[in-house]
């Protein structure tokens, strides 16, 4: 077994800061590899967040680079937007377009990594070919639109199908997972195959972000996938 040599990557989701101290809640989480941001509309999920004009205002304060989490109907529309915006990545799901591939090339000529994300109902196996497409595969372990939900072990399968996948293709995908990531949960997603960690109310509703974001990357690291 050798080591990888990068650490498991921890993204903590600002679905769970408080909304008026958003800049307060960002700089609280600097020790993390990202932010995650929950993009919602309340059509393809049941709840709404915020949209392009906040992700520009917490782009520019943010001590670390942005993870757009996309859960919109009209991707094709407005993914673009949070691209050219400079944010690190932008995932949007599956289910929301009929041209993951077109988007996907759109996003990464724009500048940004690209993500596919698929709810726990989705199966993945159609999307695996395109892989090489993407920079990041989100397995949801949780249902979408919610942050502090309970973590949903029969989605590994899942994640060790895509893990294999881009294995075998020698692809460098991110295999992100979200939703109810909690330290003591990291660690059966870590050895599932994941290596980028969304934890919302794990890390906000912790007495301290920073230690909470330490204890979630100690566990994960002490998880790892046979592989690495
Ligand atoms: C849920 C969001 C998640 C959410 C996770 O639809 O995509 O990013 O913030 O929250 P926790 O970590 O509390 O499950
Ligand atoms: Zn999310």
């Amino acid at each position: 077994m050798t080591a990888r040599a990068l650490p498991p990557r921890i993204q903590p989701s600002i679905l769970s800061a408080d909304f008026v101290n958003m800049q307060r809640d960002v700089e609280a989480i600097a020790s993390a590899d990202a932010v995650h941001v929950d993009v919602m509309d309340n059509h393809f999920v049941p709840n709404l967040t915020f949209g392009l004009e906040m992700v520009t205002r917490v782009q520019a304060v943010s001590p670390v680079p942005l993870d757009v989490h996309l859960m919109i109907t009209d991707v094709d529309r407005w993914a673009p937007g949070y691209a050219e915006l400079g944010v690190f990545s932008v995932t949007f799901h599956a289910e929301a377009t009929d041209k993951p591939v077109a988007l996907a090339r759109r996003l990464r000529q724009i500048g940004a990594r690209a993500g596919l994300a698929v709810k726990p109902d989705t199966d993945v196996t159609p999307y695996l070919e395109l892989l090489p497409e993407f920079d990041q595969l989100l397995v949801m372990t949780v249902e979408p639109g919610f942050g502090g939900q309970s973590f949903m072990a029969e989605m590994m399968p899942k994640v060790a199908a895509v893990r294999a996948a881009a294995g075998a293709a020698g692809l460098d995908v991110w295999l992100q997972v979200d939703g109810g990531i909690t330290v003591d949960t990291i660690g059966i997603a870590a050895e599932a195959g994941a290596d980028t960690f969304v934890a919302g109310s794990s890390v906000y509703g912790a007495p301290d972000a920073a230690d909470a974001i330490a204890a979630l990357r100690a566990a994960a690291d002490g998880h790892r996938h046979p592989s690495d």
